[in-house]
Order: structure tokens, then C-alpha cells, then sequence
């Protein structure tokens, strides 16, 4: 992408669909399967994470879709995870919704601060300034070692140093599918295809009640080449959202807190 040329949003978007399926086999294996059952799938939210450096955070990353007419909506708080999120919404409502969060440094260790100061000095100026960010994925070195080190103490800080920007979700949008009704059926046809779920605080999260339910795969392992060698690590996951009506033909747009909450376990390491 030429950094001095702004795509259009329908090609921005296919960009962050390619990157994301690309990297994530068992994703793109799930799309196919809703096409193949005779499915348009329609995307609910794609959804990013980032550190809240000056740099690098919600603020500096949103100007990348702002531009295209996207507006910050509601605000999120995981206090347990450390997280800040919002998420921003086109006025053309077919558009996914994105989601951005950021892991807030100054409640972090030295270590994690420190960590996350050198990898943003590798970041050049023009790529942060440029929508290249929204799929660039990890635009700097580091090691294997540094990764398990910051799992240890954030799940959601390793998977940011590993994978960088780019789509950490896309999320399937139930009330457009005509084959499947509830999330109950889908997560059944996921499971029956060989696919497992994210099981915390139960497969699905949210009631009726909370105008949102959603459920998601855990992320399948990718090789990831570090600088001390290539090392199985778990990429991104696949997300399943259905919204209720809020009045007579008007979906709840938002997201709720603590079912994003367990989703975000959704990329944590096995047998930790
Ligand atoms: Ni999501």
C-alpha cells in the first residue's frame, strides 16, 4: 500500500479481511463453511488491539478510520486486564463496527513498560501517521524469550508484541445469517466442524437481557518467526455476535464489558 495514497474504506476493510485470513487458516475455514451453507456473511465488528503509548494508542489508531467517517461511540473498562476500549461506528450500519483496545502501560511493570519502549522506537514515524498500520502487523524485532516473559504477566501484552496491528478478530454478524438463528446452532455447526470454543464464563456470553450475546473460537496456534527461532503461538479467533432490538426495529449497536471480558481470553496460551 502506498502510504501517501488513502484507499478506499471498502478496500481498507478487504486489506484487513485478507491480512486476518490469511494468517488464520481455521478463520478463513469457518467463513467457507457459512458460504458453502449458502451464507452472505456480514461482519458485526473487526476488532484491534494496541498499547496506550502516545503513540500507538486508541487515539492515534482511530484517525486511520475516522477519516472514513467512522465516529468513536461507547467506552469500555477491564480493570482486572488493565484495558481501555471504545469502539467507533459508520453511519452506514452494514459497515462493521470497530472495536480498538489498549493495554494501559502506566498500571503495567517496568518490564512491560520498558519492553513496549523499545519496540515502539523501531516504528518509523510515516507508518504510524499511515493507514499501512492497520495491517502491518508486527513492525518490529524481539524475541521469543521477551513474549513468554510478557505473558506471564499480560496475555493481552504478548499477543500485541507478537502479532502488532492488525485485525486481532473479525466477528460474524448472526442477525444477518438465514440458515442460523441463535448462537446455540452456530456454535454447534463450529464445534461438529472440528473448531473449539472459548468455554470462559460459559460459551456464551450475554443474555438477551444484555441486548448482545456473542461467542468466539479460541485462536488456533501459528508459527511465528522471533529472533531466537520459530515458536507455536496462538494468532486470532473468530467471533459470533447477535444483538437484540433496543425499540421497534433498532439493534443495540454497543458492547458489553463483561462479556468482552472472557473474549479476550480467547487468545491466552494453552496449559498456562
Ligand atoms: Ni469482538
Amino acid at each position: 500500500m502506498n502510504q501517501n495514497k488513502t484507499q478506499s474504506l471498502a478496500q481498507l476493510l478487504d486489506l484487513m479481511w485478507k491480512d486476518y485470513s490469511t494468517l488464520n487458516p481455521a478463520a478463513l475455514k469457518i467463513h467457507q463453511l457459512f458460504v458453502n451453507s449458502g451464507e452472505k456473511v456480514i461482519n458485526d465488528h473487526v476488532a484491534y488491539r494496541t498499547f496506550n503509548h502516545p503513540k500507538l494508542g486508541i487515539k492515534s489508531l482511530s484517525r486511520q478510520i475516522e477519516k472514513h467517517g467512522y465516529i468513536a461511540k461507547g467506552e469500555y473498562f477491564f480493570k482486572e486486564k488493565r484495558l481501555y476500549a471504545q469502539h467507533f461506528e459508520h453511519h452506514d450500519l452494514s459497515l462493521p463496527k470497530i472495536f480498538i483496545s489498549e493495554l494501559e502501560l502506566e498500571k503495567m511493570d517496568s518490564f512491560v513498560q520498558q519492553e513496549v519502549e523499545k519496540m515502539v522506537e523501531q516504528i518509523p514515524n510515516s507508518l504510524i501517521e499511515s493507514e499501512r498500520i492497520l495491517v502491518c502487523g508486527r513492525p518490529w524485532t524481539m524475541t521469543h524469550q521477551v513474549y513468554s516473559k510478557l505473558a506471564a504477566t499480560s496475555e493481552y501484552a504478548s499477543w500485541v508484541s507478537a502479532f502488532g496491528f492488525r485485525p486481532n478478530h473479525f466477528t460474524v454478524n448472526v442477525n444477518a445469517l438465514t440458515q442460523f438463528k441463535d448462537l446455540e446452532s452456530i456454535n454447534q455447526f463450529v464445534k461438529k466442524n472440528g473448531f473449539a470454543l472459548n468455554q470462559a464464563g460459559g460459551e456464551i456470553k450475554g443474555t438477551p437481557a444484555d441486548l448482545l450475546e456473542q461467542s468466539s473460537t479460541m485462536a488456533e496456534e501459528v508459527t511465528v518467526q522471533f529472533e531466537d527461532g520459530s515458536f507455536k503461538i496462538p494468532a486470532c479467533y473468530y467471533e459470533f455476535a447477535r444483538r437484540y432490538e433496543i425499540s421497534k426495529g433498532i439493534l443495540y449497536q454497543g458492547f458489553i464489558a463483561k462479556s468482552a471480558d472472557k473474549i479476550f481470553e480467547s487468545t491466552n496460551r494453552k496449559n498456562q
